[in-house]
Parts: structure tokens; sequence; C-alpha cells
């Protein structure tokens, strides 16, 4: 832990447990939401689980908020915020024109793990928006991020729960991990459903283009839209071309030791992998691997680690970032991962993973 760090760390962070899939909250649970709610209303952070990861809450039409999610996190401020909302009528007073498009969308998807970037309103800040003159704007399906929203005034504005740089937060550990003495309070909603970050559309643009891939696939969102457009960035390292989303090109998602990512037939795969953790332990690196149930007892790194079958992307998808994490707790050195088909969600899982690689991709034959 660095000098700047303890400084960083003066608050006393509450932590309050919520049931993660309750329909209804009892008495003590709405007293704990109507707390959280006051506090982002009164210019405070709060933590709290959404169905894709940990969000880290303040209020969106609240500049001095913005500022303080920035600090918390230690988060470039050109890299603007998501504002949650909990019902699709409040989108009316942050964005001034909807697009029909962007009805379309929402009644597909919302509540859900979709967002969606629109014109700003005067009402929203600059501080929250990162300087440009667009939103971005998601209404979850998690029902305590719901009611949180609710009880904190209807907009909150919310990165993911990590500090800069690190993994998103899939469970309230890795939200304590992160932010304990930075923010005022952490709900405890156990670990999330999805794992990772929801599905960014661009509607200011025609054709609306994905600028971060997510559960809502590109498959779906065509479904509904026609013509649809994906970021090049998305899946390629966009030869020197900047992504679109702000947030995407900074090196996030990574795990301390360095990645690669080994793309080929299983059995080369694993051979190639054992062959580089042999070498790679005469140099004193500990060794790691990122694989599936199928090919588990082939490897033969210090720390193996499985994310589920190959076809159950579902698994894979919820539990990459706390596998990523792990690594980081064991101290290992050098990472190597599996690759994944890149249809569907796994458009979403490639690229997350290919960020956490900074796009090393080896292929064996
Ligand atoms: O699933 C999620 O979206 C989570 C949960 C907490 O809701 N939130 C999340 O927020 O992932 P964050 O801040 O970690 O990622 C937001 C991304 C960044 O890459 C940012 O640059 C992009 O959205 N973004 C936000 N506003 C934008 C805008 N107006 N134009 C383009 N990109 C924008
Ligand atoms: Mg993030």
């Amino acid at each position: 832990m660095g000098k700047c760090d303890i400084l960083l760390r003066t608050m006393k962070t509450i932590t309050m447990k919520i049931r993660p899939d309750a329909g209804t909250f009892d008495e003590k649970e709405e007293e704990i939401l109507r707390r959280a709610g006051k506090i982002i209303k009164e210019g405070g952070l709060v933590a709290f689980p959404t169905e894709t990861v940990y969000g880290l809450g303040g209020d969106a039409l609240n500049r001095a908020s913005a500022r303080k999610i920035y600090e918390a996190k230690g988060r470039p401020s050109d890299n603007p915020l998501i504002v949650h909302i909990c019902r699709f009528e409040d989108i009316f007073r942050i964005v001034p024109e909807v697009p029909a498009a962007a009805g379309r969308l929402a009644e597909a998807f919302w509540p859900g793990p979709l967002t969606m970037i629109l014109p700003k309103a005067d009402s929203v800040p600059y501080e929250t928006t990162g300087g440009l003159d667009t939103v971005a704007v998601r209404l979850p399906s998690h029902p305590a991020a719901r009611k949180l929203i609710a009880y904190s005034g209807g907009y909150v504005a919310a990165p993911s729960a990590n500090l800069s740089g690190r993994p998103s937060p899939t469970e309230a550990e890795y939200v304590i991990q992160d932010m304990d003495g930075r923010i005022d309070m952490i709900l405890d909603g156990g670990k999330v459903g999805i794992g990772l970050e929801s599905t960014i559309v661009d509607l200011t643009v025609v054709p609306p283009q994905i600028l971060r891939p997510g559960h809502v696939t590109q498959e779906m969102l065509g479904g509904v839209l026609g013509e649809i457009d994906t970021d090049v960035t998305i899946l390629s390292d966009g030869g020197g071309q900047a992504p679109k989303a702000p947030g995407m090109k900074y090196r996030h998602y990574a795990p301390k030791g360095e990645m690669a990512i080994v793309e080929g037939p299983r059995e080369q795969v694993a051979a190639y992998i054992n062959g580089q953790v042999e070498k790679d332990r005469l140099r004193g690196e500990r060794t790691g691997v990122i694989c599936t149930e199928e090919s588990l007892d082939g490897y033969r790194a210090d720390v193996v680690k499985c994310l589920g079958r190959r076809e159950d992307q579902e698994s894979i998808g919820r539990n990459l970032y706390s596998m990523l994490r792990q690594m980081d707790d064991e101290g290992v050195t050098r990472i190597y991962s599996e690759s994944f088909a890149d249809r569907g969600f796994g458009q979403a899982i490639m690229n997350r993973l290919l960020k956490a690689a900074g796009h090393r991709v080896i292929r064996v034959q």
C-alpha cells in the first residue's frame, strides 16, 4: 500500500447486507436502502450491486458528487460516468429528445444490462459526462439497485466500484478490498449474476454503434434496430485508433501479472502453455492458467483456475473478473488464458480478456 493510498483511506465505510434476489425487501432492508439513498442525496458515495457488476454510486446531477467518484476510484476525470435511472420516464429530464430507436431498445432490453449514449440535457453537469455533450443512461434490473436509485432522487452516476485499472468487482468482498475507507457505504448483495459490464450502444450516430459489448449482444441489438455497427477496437487493438468510449482506452480489467491468450486446438494449447510454464519457473516466475472444465486436469502451472464448461458462456462471463483478481491475490506473475468463441456473449468475454492481456495473443497449430 503506497503512502497516497493510506492518506486516501480515511473514511469510515459501513457495509450492510441486502438479499440478492429479494422480490420484496423486509423492513430492515428498506431502512438500509433508505439510509443509503439519503447518503447519496446528501452528496456521499454508496457502492451497490447491479446485475452486471458492483457500481460506485453518487448523485449524477451534483457536480461535487461526480468529482468525489473520480477521486475515490483514482480515475481520470475525462472518463464519463453512466447515469442510472429506475423508471423509463425519468430519462426525459436528462435527455432533451429521446429518439424512437432508444424507445424501442428500452422496450426490448430495459430494465437490464444495456447503456445508451444520447444527447445530454443541461441538467447533467459536465463533471458527470467527462466534458461531453452526450450522456450514458442505463436502467438496471437488480431490485436493490432500483430501490436505491429511487431513494437517491432518481439519478445515480455509477462507474464500476473498482480502483481504476483493476477488474470490476463481482462480489462485495472485492469492493471492500478496493474502496474501504474511501466511500461512505457498501451494500453487500452477494455475487452478481452477469459478471461483465453492460453493453454500451451509441445512438447519436447513424447507424448506432456498439462501443462496449455485453450481455445484450450485437445480434439482439440488430434484431431491434436493423443496422448496427461496432467500434473496431472491440476485438482488435485498433491499429492505434482510439476507442469511442473514453473509458475503453485505458488498460482496464488488468491483473498485475503479465497475461497472454493462447489460441488453437485444445491439446496443442495445453502443450504450449505447459512448455512456457516450465521456462517461466526457471526464471523464478509464478505461473497461472485460466481454463475451462474440459482441460482443467491437463495444466501444470502453480495456479490453475477454471471458468466453467466451455459451452457455458454465462459461467465464463460470471467468473472471469474473480479469476483475474484471484491471480493477483496468489501473487501470479505470468498468466496464460485459453481463448473463447467471440460470438454472442462471447464477444464481451473476448473483449475483456483481450484488454486484460493487452492484446497479446499467441496462435499455436
Ligand atoms: O454494467 C455497467 O455498465 C456498470 C454498472 C455499475 O452499471 N458500470 C460501468 O461503468 O461499467 P464504468 O464507468 O466502469 O464504464 C462506463 C463506460 C466507460 O468506458 C465510459 O467511457 C463510457 O462508459 N461512457 C460513459 N459515458 C459515455 C459517453 N457519453 N460517450 C461515450 N462513452 C461513454
Ligand atoms: Mg469500469
